[in-house]
């Protein structure tokens, strides 16, 4: 197994200049969807945000893709979809089939289109919706075919013509570098409190590890006391936008209502004004 792990790094690393590539194409197609990773503390609201976002553009006009990676699994009942979704890291059987080569090696870019269709689901809004279950950390235990399988997954979505949302967990470093390297930025979601500014410190450092190439913050759960802190956070960060807190978002929770359905998205248009600047400015 751990022979596999190492053959997969060696294959991403030649991989990697092929996404550099595609992503340097990408730069001057103006129209060019955008790739979005939700990061942040468990509780502070990254699938708040990304279910808000993922309506917002699907209201646009866009063709909207939200995968939920994170592993306490709650972006499909926030876009509305109640039935259950099949978390494709419990694929084993096709995983198997399609990763798994003679000799304890695996294919790195196995087919996963089908799957990709099969595994989706779409609200009524139209945005597809994909469940990516928990991707097992490398060393010892290494489950790489299931990594190899889900970055696949995560690589599909980020070469098609869908804007993309990722509902992440603060362990970025799932993504690996090849598919980080396709985001365009990586979101830190915040509330009031210490523990959230301390984690999006290492949200921070994973994010320069894996390369991505911007981090930007969302303010969440923000009220007036809570200001010194707003402040220092915009002293070190590129914040898109400040969202109150409010019991209507709570409401939405405890009723399965999405919260676009219930709650004011004043706040969230303007982080999606903002990251649209952001990302076109090409600050990092
Ligand atoms: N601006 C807000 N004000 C008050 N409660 C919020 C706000 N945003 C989210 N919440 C609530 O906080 C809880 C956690 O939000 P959630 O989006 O599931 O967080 P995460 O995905 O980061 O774990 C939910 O009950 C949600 O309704
Ligand atoms: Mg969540």
């Amino acid at each position: 197994m751990e022979r596999a792990c190492e053959n997969a790094n060696v294959d991403e690393n030649t991989r990697n200049s092929r996404v550099n590539l595609r992503s340097k194409e990408n730069k001057d197609k103006s129209k060019k969807p955008l790739k979005v990773a939700i990061s942040g503390k468990g509780g502070v609201g990254k699938t708040t945000l990304a279910a808000v976002l993922a309506h917002l553009f699907a209201k646009d006009g866009f063709s909207v893709t939200a995968i939920d990676c994170d592993s306490s699994i709650n972006l499909p009942s926030a876009l509305g979809i109640e039935e259950e979704i099949t978390p494709l890291s419990t694929l084993r059987h096709i995983i198997e089939e399609r990763v798994k080569l003679p000799f304890g090696a695996f294919r790195y870019n196995p087919k996963v289109d089908d799957v990709f269709e099969k595994y989706s689901r779409r609200n009524e809004d139209g945005v597809r919706v994909l469940v990516l279950g928990t991707i097992e950390k490398g060393g010892e235990g290494c489950f790489c075919p299931e990594n190899a399988f889900l970055r696949a997954i995560l690589r599909h979505a980020i070469f098609s013509d869908d804007v993309l949302i990722l509902d992440m967990e603060a362990g970025i470093e799932h993504l690996g570098r090849g598919t980080a390297k396709g985001v365009d930025v990586l979101i830190a979601v915040v509330e009031p409190g210490r523990r959230s500014v301390e984690t999006l410190k290492r949200i921070e450092k994973l994010a320069g590890d894996i390369e991505i190439e911007r981090i930007a913050v969302v303010v969440n759960k923000y009220f007036e006391e809570a200001r010194a802190l707003l402040e220092e956070v915009e002293r070190n960060y590129h914040v898109l936008g400040v969202i109150p807190h409010s019991d209507c978002f709570v409401r939405a929770d405890l009723s399965s209502t999405p919260p676009y359905k219930l709650c004011d998205l004043r706040p969230f248009v303007e982080v999606k004004k903002s990251l649209i600047e952001f990302v076109g400015s090409g600050r990092k």
